[in-house]
Formats: structure tokens, C-alpha cells, sequence
């Protein structure tokens, strides 16, 4: 494989292809370009393997497969794909293509990596624009799931398949985008998203909007900090070409005009909706007084006009979504839950069960003290309706079921809070226990810290094949405060617990079925199907004799090992290792824990 242009998009794509096994080119037209390249891709791998994602062997091989090149012909020469990310310039794409079409193999395909240009156009340069395509990579492609496969009036439906075919083999998401239009997916639903809030502007505030979609709307960020963090010259060249291409709606408004013609940018220049002389921030409280909908709707609607033109399907737009603007939910999916605020904790009864989903996806569903009260709530009202007869415990997403207690309300805590949130973990976990039906945890993804707490307390748990069972605590500098510490060693032995919480360990789901931790294994795209069939067993049953075992299964004395585990978690608070571990994980890197 070769790819055109060392830069950030040009070396991050050939990194991904070379980890995928794929020998690859890297050409530019500067050695200096090269070697920041390099450098590049060295320093990313690294982190990898620092951070244990990867071996130094992997490492290895993985640079050992990228060659360096100055000479169009040799990157080119024996390529099978020739991936090109150079700027953004339809004469430079041209010149570019017009001779490395002539010096590939005919039968390679020709893509470009173009965010914002047409393939039709660019195809142009080419005299086999059948196999000519678009292939959009995310920024970073390291990190970064989504490629957009965009089509060309010439491109042939071969070449787009071989080209999702091999973007998956990248371990990357393919979606197909069925016309050559301004944005494909993501910029174009995004973009539009964000010039629709600064249309509001005039009857709210920046923060106002900010604060809603992001605490209310469970958005990653508000839209005037993603336009920031985007950069404003971006957002107006983008909304200008939808504005010639796709009609004068979609000129970019007021402020953003303003704000680029000030060369306020955002981030990027230390300016922009918001200063960054200190990193901004937006609280809940600041979210007051609107309403959601406002903007959900017309990002729907967005995404509505996309699929009616033909560009892509509900399906490709929720993925392009969601994996291209780490969004929780696409908006196909956010239209059928309803339109409105999120809630972190989900329940619906149907059929005699209570499906409670722990729903903070952008958060891998870690758990809130809010949270916590949420599900304490939906169990004292499952122990008195009569009509539920098994309460579910999934995960919204599909990466986590939940990855523990939030660390990021960690450094709020002092000793008392810190106990008071161990203790409201373990009574609200108690409560499952407790409750006369059975309870089944469908475990969906991460099941980590407090997310394995929930899980152990169950009386069954479920695996999806890519569930990962663990105690992370101990990385922190912590301990596990919701029970496991009474729970795991009799589930799975003193053995295996004392290791998975010492060392933080994790295991996947075929370990944890043989270790007794789960009851059963499924892949991924039955897993759903799987847990209905287990349930209906459980829904069917005889409610006075499963409740009478599961007491019996079940006694013991929880009382002082509670007092003992709340106690030992709250003390670490007076602790500099634990805000060391906190700190680490914030900043990614490891912690260095000096025991005081
Ligand atoms: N608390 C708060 N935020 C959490 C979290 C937690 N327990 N677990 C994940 N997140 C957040 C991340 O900070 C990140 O937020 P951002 O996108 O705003 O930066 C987002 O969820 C995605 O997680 P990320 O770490 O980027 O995903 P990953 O695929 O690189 O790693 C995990 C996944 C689960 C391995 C990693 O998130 C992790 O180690 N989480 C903490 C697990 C833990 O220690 N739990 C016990 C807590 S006591």
C-alpha cells in the first residue's frame, strides 16, 4: 500500500494499515516531512505500548513494515492501494494523481483521503475513475474508528466493497456514502448542527446552549465548544461550500462569520466562542432554561435530509455518527428513544422485566452517585410490582457495560463523601441481593470497578464475546468500594479475586466463563436474542420458589465486611497516591505510586 503525503492524516493512516499487517509506503515531496513522520508514528506506538495496549514486538514489526520515500515511483510502483492525503487543493490532488495514476498498477485502487472535495472531480485526473474513491478517514486514524467510503459518479460498487473490505481488515468501521456530496455524513449533519445553535444565539447564551446539550443532551461537548475545538476557519469554508452546493440555509451565520474574520478561531488561536486562556468549562445549573429539542430537531431533521437524498442509510448515519463525533446515540436512534433530555439511568418494563440500562455511552456508562439513587429507585419498585418477575441490567452502547464509579467526581470527595459514596454503592448493590426475583446482568462490554461490582451482585451474568471483566481500582491508588471486596472471592475464589483486585487484571469473557464469573458466553450479534431466550426461562418460573432459593443461596453475613471495605475505601482519601492515580489516568500516562 502507498500513501501520499506524510502529514498527520498521511502518517496516522499508514501507522493504522502497517499495525494491520499491510507493508506500507509513506511519500512526500521533503525528507524533513518524512521524519516528522516518523517520529510521529514512533511516538504513537509508543504510547500504545506504554499504556499496555500493544507489545514491543508489535511495536517492531508494525515499523518495521513502513518504508520512507521520496520517489513517487517506488511508493507507488507495487501498490494494490494507494491512499492520498495530501492538502486540501483540487490543482494539487490533480497534479498529484495525474502521475501517480500513471505509475501504480491498473488494477490498484486510487483513494483519496478528502474531507471536503468532490471524488467525481479529483477522479478527473485519472484515467480509471471506476476505481477511483473516496476514503475518509477520522482524525486521529490511530484512534478513530469511522472511515467514510465515498462514492464517485465514476467509482464501480467493486470498488467501493474492496475498499470497506479493507478498511475493516484496518479494524476500522466502514460506511458507505452513496454520493459524491458536500461533507459526506459527519460534516454535513455536524457542521449544519453547529451553524443551527449559532442561530440561536439571539435568544440564549453560549454556556446556556453548551451546558443543555452536553449535561442534558448527553453530546460530548456543547456546540460552540466543539466549533472551537474544530477551529472557526474550518467551520465557515465548510458552511460556505454547503451554502454554493446545497442552497443559502446553510450559510454560515452571523457570529461565525464574525468570529472568523476576526481570526478569533478558537482553540487554536486562543480564542473563539470562548477564551482558552484557562481551559472553559460548563456546570449543569448554566444549562437552565433551554430546551433541547431546539437543536435535536434540526439535527435529526439533518440527518433525515441525508438519507432522503439518497447520500446514505438511517443505519450508516447513526455509525458515521457516533463513531465519527463520539456521539452517544445517532440520531435515528435518539428520534426512536424520543427526542429530548437523556437520562443516565433508562428503565422499561415489558413482557414481566425490568430492563434497567445504564445509559452513558460517551462515558463508557461509568457510574454517577446520581446514578446510583436512580437504580436504588427502580429496585424498591421492582420488589413491589407484582407484574416484574426478573429485573435485566444492561448497558447502553456497544462498548461498556460499565466502567466503574466516575473518576472524574473523585477529586470532589474528601473522606466523609468518600464514604458516604462506598456505603451508597453497597446499599444500592444490596438491594439486588436482596430483591425476591432474579436479576441478570447482560454484560455488553467493559464490566470494570464498580460496572463488575453491579454485575457480581447479580444472580446471573451473561456475557457478550467481547465483554472484559475487571478491578481496576488498584491503578488508581484505590481499593473497590461496592462489595467486591466480600463479593468476587465468592464467586470466583480467594485466587483469582485477590488477583484481579491486586493487580487489576482483566479478564475476557471466555476466561471469566471458565473462572465461574458468568454463566454463558455469546457472540456479539446474537448476544440480545440470547438474553431474551435466558429471561423467558427466569419470567416463566415460579416466583415464590426462586425467591426462597435465591435467600437461601444467599445467606451470609455482608454487615462487617461492609463497615470493614467502606472504612478502608474513605481513608485512601488522605492518601497523595490516590490523586496521583486519579491525575494519571487523567493524563494518561502511568501513575507513580510512593505509598503515603
Ligand atoms: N470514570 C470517568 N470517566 C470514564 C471512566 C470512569 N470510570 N471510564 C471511562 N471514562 C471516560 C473517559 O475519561 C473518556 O472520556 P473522554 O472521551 O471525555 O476523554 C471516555 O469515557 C472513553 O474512555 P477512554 O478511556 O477514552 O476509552 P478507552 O477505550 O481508551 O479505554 C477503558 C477504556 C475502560 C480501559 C478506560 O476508560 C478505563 O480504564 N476506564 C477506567 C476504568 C476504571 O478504573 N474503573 C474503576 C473506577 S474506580
Amino acid at each position: 500500500m502507498a500513501v501520499l503525503g506524510a502529514g498527520v492524516m498521511g502518517h496516522g493512516i499508514a501507522q493504522v494499515a502497517a499495525v494491520a499487517g499491510y507493508e506500507v509506503a509513506i511519500r512526500d515531496v521533503a525528507q524533513e516531512y518524512l521524519d516528522s513522520a516518523r517520529a510521529g508514528i514512533e511516538n504513537s506506538l509508543g504510547r500504545f505500548v506504554n499504556r499496555g495496549r500493544m507489545s514491543q514486538e508489535d511495536m517492531d514489526a508494525a515499523l518495521a513494515r513502513i518504508r520512507y520515500t521520496l520517489d513517487l515511483d517506488e511508493a507507488v510502483g507495487d501498490a494494490q492501494l494507494v491512499v492520498e492525503a495530501i492538502p486540501e487543493r483540487m490543482d494539487l490532488k490533480h497534479k498529484v494523481w495525474a502521475e501517480a495514476a500513471e505509475k501504480a498498477p491498473r488494477d490498484a485502487i486510487l483513494a483519496s483521503n478528502t474531507s471536503s472535495l468532490s471524488i467525481t472531480e479529483i477522479a478527473e485526473a485519472v484515467p480509471n475513475p471506476g476505481r477511483f474513491v473516496g476514503m475518509h478517514f477520522f482524525n486521529p486514524p490511530a484512534l478513530m474508528k469511522l472511515v467514510e467510503v465515498n462514492q464517485g459518479e465514476k467509482t464501480t460498487e467493486a470498488t467501493v466493497e474492496a475498499v470497506k473490505e479493507l478498511a475493516m481488515r484496518m479494524g476500522k468501521t466502514p460506511v458507505w456514502v452513496r454520493k459524491d456530496t458536500p461533507g459526506f455524513i459527519v460534516n454535513r449533519v455536524l457542521v449544519t448542527y453547529l451553524n443551527e445553535a449559532c442561530k440561536l444565539l439571539d435568544g440564549y447564551g453560549v454556556e446556556q446552549i453548551d451546558a443543555a446539550m452536553q449535561h442534558k443532551a448527553g453530546m460530548p461537548l456543547g456546540p460552540f465548544m466543539l466549533s472551537d475545538l474544530i477551529g472557526m476557519d474550518i467551520v465557515y469554508n465548510i458552511l460556505k461550500v454547503f451554502e454554493e452546493k446545497l442552497g443559502p440555509e446553510y450559510a454560515p451565520c452571523q457570529r461565525i462569520t464574525e468570529l472568523y474574520e476576526a481570526k478569533k478561531l478558537g482553540r487554536k488561536t486562543g480564542e473563539g466562542f470562548y477564551s482558552y486562556e484557562a481551559r472553559p468549562s460548563v456546570s449543569e445549573v448554566q444549562a437552565e432554561g433551554f430546551d433541547v429539542k431546539l437543536l435535536l430537531e434540526p439535527f435529526v431533521e439533518e440527518a433525515e435530509k441525508v438519507v432522503a437524498e439518497g447520500i446514505s442509510t438511517e443505519e450508516d448515519v447513526d455509525t458515521a455518527m457516533k463513531l465519527g463525533a463520539n456521539l452517544p446515540r445517532g440520531p435515528f436512534e435518539m428520534k426512536r428513544v424520543g427526542l429530548g433530555e437523556e437520562k443516565p439511568i433508562l428503565t422499561e418494563k415489558r413482557g414481566g422485566v425490568l430492563k434497567v440500562t445504564v445509559n452513558r455511552p460517551g462515558k463508557l456508562n461509568s457510574m454517577t452517585a446520581e446514578m446510583l439513587e436512580m437504580i436504588g429507585e427502580a429496585l424498591n419498585d421492582a420488589a413491589i410490582d407484582k407484574s416484574i418477575r426478573c429485573v435485566l441490567f444492561t448497558g447502553a452502547g456497544d462498548r461498556a457495560f460499565c466502567s466503574g464509579a466516575d473518576i472524574s467526581q473523585f477529586p470532589q470527595l474528601d473522606v466523609e463523601g468518600a464514604r458516604r459514596l462506598s456505603r451508597l454503592g453497597q446499599t444500592t448493590y444490596r438491594k439486588i441481593v436482596e430483591l425476591p426475583k432474579p436479576v441478570v446482568a447482560a454484560v455488553n462490554g467493559y464490566c470494570l470497578g464498580g460496572g463488575n461490582e453491579l454485575a457480581i451482585h447479580c444472580d446471573f451474568r451473561l456475557a457478550s464475546e467481547k465483554a472484559s471483566f475487571g478491578q481496576p481500582e488498584v491503578n488508581l491508588g484505590l481499593i473497590t468500594g461496592w462489595g467486591a471486596t466480600y463479593m468476587l472471592p465468592r464467586l470466583v475464589g480467594k485466587t483469582l479475586a485477590s488477583e484481579m483486585m491486586m493487580t487489576g487484571r482483566r479478564l475476557d469473557s471466555e476466561e471469566a466463563h471458565r473462572e465461574g464469573l458468568v454463566n454463558a458466553v455469546y457472540p456479539a450479534d446474537e448476544f440480545e436474542a440470547k438474553v431474551q431466550e435466558f429471561i423467558k426461562t427466569l419470567v416463566a418460573g415460579p416466583p415464590l420458589a426462586l425467591a426462597a432459593m435465591k435467600r437461601l443461596v444467599n445467606i451470609e453475613n455482608f454487615e462487617e465486611a461492609s463497615n470493614a471495605e467502606a472504612d478502608e475505601f474513605s481513608i485512601l482519601w488522605n492518601c497523595s497516591d490516590l490523586m496521583e492515580g486519579i491525575t494519571a489516568f487523567n493524563e494518561r500516562r502511568k501513575p507513580e505510586f510512593k505509598g503515603e
